[in-house]
């Protein structure tokens, strides 16, 4: 037997946790923002992915806050039109998740957990000094679909990344295993392990 269930008669709370429970492991984008006065504003978002190079695009789901208000992510960058998506590591995951705490949009959660930052070349945001590469943005579009959820879209205007993650000769990628965290669901996370590689075959002749 096959369960099959049918999402349109389907209370929006239970399509979140199948959804988000199904479709795993997500990248986690911690994103940093500059608040109304200028306070650094962290929090992580795994509704995240990239979806082109030309142009460079990034998508953020932002759920607005259950009294229908604006996360401060969503609200600093209506407001500010940048923003920096932070990868992190396995090991980045305690300082990653207390930055989801509600914290107060005046309050700097960059500040209040000590977390170092460093200037952005390209946006104003600053990006978070202990992730392995950051994604500068600005906002492209954003497509509002309901009173709780809109996708933030995003163009890549500049990378920065540590001293040889990146080969500029042949700009190859060297995680050197340590890979970003890939986000399960709830509070679970995992690390990846990679497994043969397998290139795509020619269509065979018949
Ligand atoms: C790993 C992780 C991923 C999250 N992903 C999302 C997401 O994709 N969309 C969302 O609206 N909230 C997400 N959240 C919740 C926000 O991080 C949380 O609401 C946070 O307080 C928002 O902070 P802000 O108001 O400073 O933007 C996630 C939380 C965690 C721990």
């Amino acid at each position: 037997m096959t369960l099959s269930l049918d999402f349109d008669a389907m209370d929006p709370a239970i399509r979140y946790k199948l959804l988000s429970a199904v479709v795993i492991p997500r990248p986690v984008a911690w994103v940093t923002t500059l608040g109304a006065a200028g306070q650094v504003n962290a929090a992580p978002y795994s509704f995240f992915n990239v979806f082109g190079q030309d142009p460079a695009i990034v998508v953020l789901g932002l759920q607005n806050k259950p009294d229908g208000s604006a996360k401060d992510t969503t609200a600093n960058i209506r407001r500010t039109g940048e923003f920096v998506v932070n990868i992190a590591t396995p090991d980045l995951v305690a300082g990653m998740v207390d930055t989801a705490a509600p914290y107060p949009a005046d309050i700097s959660e960059a500040a209040a957990l000590g977390l170092a930052i460093e200037p952005s070349a390209h946006v104003a945001p600053p990006r978070l000094a202990a992730a392995p590469v950051s994604l500068e943005c600005v906002r492209h579009t954003a497509i509002t679909f309901s009173a709780e959820r809109e996708l933030m879209i995003g163009r890549v205007v500049g990378m920065a990344a540590r001293d040889g993650l990146i080969d500029t000769e042949t700009w190859r990628v060297d995680w050197n295993g340590d890979y970003p965290v890939a986000r399960l669901f709830a509070d679970r996370y995992a690390r990846l392990e990679e497994i043969e590689p397998r290139s795509i075959p020619p269509v065979p002749k018949t």
